[in-house]
């Protein structure tokens, strides 16, 4: 494929770089007035001025982007889209002044998408994770990170990673497996977590493994879910079995789990709503991740993470959706750069690095995804002509997205 007319081919990486940290997160590569060639493999071939633009082969598909701009495709590190039914009761309890914690300690939250999931049989459970899946993949998600943790007992927790493992199969997304069997106690082991964590790492992990269903190990680390301890615990046994943690961290309160997560190299760990300066200052000086997540802010009315902060202090910040039925139903990663320049006062080019270079690092992913340059996935996303990128993120709802290309084929 051959695509002319770009008014601005943006985030580019000629120097093949896997992160942007702090300061250089406000650098965007680009140029004007582009084309872009793509392989038939699905990566990125070349691209150049428009006054170079080579003559189209035969066989060769020519798209006119109309002076339209053309992005890397988002790359959302961190989501549940694996869940069967919904979770709109507890909406409205929130309406009526329910907090997270709260509708959790009633049996709802967690475990009651864990006894939907339970009731549903695989193939329907795919039938709907697929749905979203694709949603996300119409609205400009090209990598997509997706955990377990609404099985809780091994088999259901099988049958979720199964399910992802047939969506990235059925999908020309990119798709990152995520074993999170301590997101809460399975039901069968209420009052007795201790041994739930045991049975994590005696039972789970390495049925998890023999399989290989997930590349990576999450744990909810946090007020009223897993101590630091448990969750270090299960890190040094996912490690076992070469499984790199990414962490729930920070979100209900200044949980350690930043610290443990920095202690035992995670990949990223994700929420921060409530970190401070050692946070920042032990993610700046290391190559954690810092992944926040604005929807869930947004929609449980919590704070935002301080991502302003941790980029002036030289952090690496990704953002990311956290699509799941109780705490952010949404995976639109439009609206979450939005949040990051609304409510997060990062910049349009920032947010733009953090929904996708950073976001790609996030999940190992970030030398084939998340910029462009020739060799990398051909992965993108062309706009209607706009005066400027900013555009994007301002007028939020505006329609801007003229198409998606996943994998080199416009879908
Ligand atoms: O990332 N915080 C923990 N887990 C999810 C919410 C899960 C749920 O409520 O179903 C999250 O926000
Ligand atoms: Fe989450």
């Amino acid at each position: 494929m051959l695509i002319k007319n770009i008014s601005l081919l943006a985030g580019l990486n000629p120097g093949g770089i896997l992160r942007r940290r702090g300061s250089d997160m406000a650098r965007l590569e680009c140029m004007a007035d582009a084309w872009l060639r793509i392989a038939p493999d699905g990566t990125v071939h070349s691209y150049g001025p428009m006054d170079s633009l080579p003559v189209a082969a035969e066989s060769e598909e020519c798209v006119d982007a109309c002076g339209g701009m053309v992005l890397p495709a988002f790359c959302d590190s961190h989501s549940h889209i694996v869940y069967a039914g919904s979770r709109h009761g507890e909406f409205v309890d929130k309406i009526h002044g329910l907090s997270y914690e709260q509708i959790a300690a009633n049996g709802g939250g967690i475990l009651n998408s864990a006894d939907r999931l339970h009731e549903t049989s695989e193939d329907e459970l795919f039938a709907q994770s697929l749905e979203r899946a694709r949603e996300v993949m119409l609205k400009g998600t090209g990598c997509l990170e997706i955990k377990s943790g609404y099985g809780l007992t091994l088999p259901d927790e099988l049958k979720m990673l199964r399910v992802i493992a047939r969506i990235a199969e059925t999908l020309p997304l990119t798709v990152r497996a995520t074993f999170l069997g301590a997101h809460a106690v399975g039901r069968a082991y209420a009052g007795r977590q201790g041994e739930y964590v045991d049975h994590i790492i005696a039972d789970m992990l390495p049925a998890v493994a023999a399989e290989g269903l997930a590349e990576f190990v999450d744990v909810f680390c946090d007020r009223g879910f897993f101590t630091t301890d448990e969750t270090e615990r299960i890190m040094e046994a996912a490690a076992r079995y070469g499984m790199r943690p990414k962490i729930h961290a920070n979100e209900l309160d200044f949980s350690g789990g930043v610290q443990i997560g920095v202690k035992h190299g995670a990949l990223s760990v994700d929420h921060l709503e409530r970190i401070g300066d050692e946070e920042i200052s032990l993610l700046a000086g290391s190559d954690t991740v810092a992944t926040m997540l604005p929807g869930a802010s947004f929609f449980l009315g919590m704070p935002y993470g301080p991502a302003r902060k941790a980029v002036d202090a030289g952090v690496t910040v990704a953002l990311a959706s956290d699509y799941n039925p109780g705490s952010s139903p949404s995976g639109d990663m439009r609206m979450v750069w939005a949040l990051g320049c609304i409510k997060m006062k990062l910049t349009p080019e920032e947010a733009l690095n953090a929904v996708t270079i950073n976001g790609a690092a996030a999940m190992g992913m970030s030398h084939s995804h998340g910029s462009i340059a020739p060799g990398r996935k051909a992965n993108l996303i062309v706009t209607r002509p706009l005066q400027s990128l900013a555009q994007i993120p301002y007028q939020y709802t505006t329609p801007w997205i003229k198409s998606i290309i996943i994998a080199g084929k416009a879908i």
